[in-house]
């Protein structure tokens, strides 16, 4: 499936909004986690998926003489992160424009291979875990960051309403042959595909911490009157109008090392 679909059916400036949000929200504490998991200043690291940048500009704001690659196949996407980064950053991103399922990335390069919410997006996620295991070194790390949809959003008070929500995405998603129920099995695959010294981490967004406002749905009319979204969209933003509601939602990062 090409990504256009998605900004075809819900808009370019929409699509670039909701990336640059989901991009930001909580970036810090993913920072920390990428940390954690053991990503460095100065390393080479290859981006995948990495879009219309925004995330490519916070791993190189984070990370000090860092080198990215930004590899996506959607070139119009790709162009606006160009246009983004590469005055201020010129001599620390490069942008190719290749797929992750079948790349010209040479063998054994990347110290650190991150792909941020793209699996779920993927038709072959072996044929890309292959991939990325073949380019990175010896040692390097692949930090795979995504969701499942079971996992996603936990409200208080309980309530269908989630459910729902994550039921339409999930078939969306399904029906540009993505998988948003991609979480768990990503660590398995990476076992079978000889990954060594797994782990799984979560970083929440709660909405205690990050404030209600910022989990509401950008809803304007158009999207109101969409009928798979509209009246769920609508009635999940009236729920953070109740003064006790809350949401937590879980990013999962996936981790593992290509053998010495
Ligand atoms: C949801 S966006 C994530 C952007 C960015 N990683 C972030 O977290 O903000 C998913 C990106 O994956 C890219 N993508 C999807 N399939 C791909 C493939 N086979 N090879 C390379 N990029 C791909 C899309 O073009 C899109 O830019």
């Amino acid at each position: 499936m090409a990504y256009s679909e998605i900004y075809k059916k819900i808009g370019f400036q929409r699509e670039l909004n909701r990336l640059q949000k989901q991009a930001y929200f909580g970036y810090d504490r993913e920072i920390k986690m990428l940390r954690n998991l053991g990503v460095e200043d100065e390393n080479l690291i290859l981006e995948v998926g990495s879009g219309p940048g925004f995330y490519t500009k916070i791993l190189l704001d984070n990370f000090n003489n860092s080198e990215v690659v930004s590899l996506d196949n959607d070139e119009t996407l790709l162009n606006f992160a160009l246009k983004m980064l590469n005055k201020d950053y010129s001599n620390r991103v490069s942008f190719m424009n290749d797929d992750i399922t079948n790349s010209s990335m040479p063998n054994d390069y990347f110290d650190i291979v991150v792909a941020r919410f793209v699996f779920q997006h993927l038709q072959d996620p072996i044929k890309a875990l292959k991939e990325i295991y073949r380019i990175l070194k010896p040692g390097g790390k692949v930090i795979i960051i995504d969701v499942d949809s079971e996992l996603w959003g936990l409200t208080y008070p309980k309530n269908n309403l989630i459910n729902q929500l994550n039921s339409s995405l999930s078939k969306f998603q399904s029906s540009l042959n993505g998988n948003r129920e991609i979480g768990r099995s990503l660590l398995t695959l990476m076992k079978l595909l000889k990954f060594k010294n797994l782990n799984i981490e979560a970083v929440i967004n709660h909405s205690d911490i990050l404030g209600k406002e910022n989990f509401k749905y950008n809803l304007d009319k158009e999207l109101e009157k969409d009928p798979r979204f509209g009246n769920i969209l609508k009635e999940y933003n009236d729920f953070f109008n109740l003064n006790y509601s809350s949401i937590m939602i879980l990013k999962l990062f996936f981790y593992g090392e290509k053998p010495i």
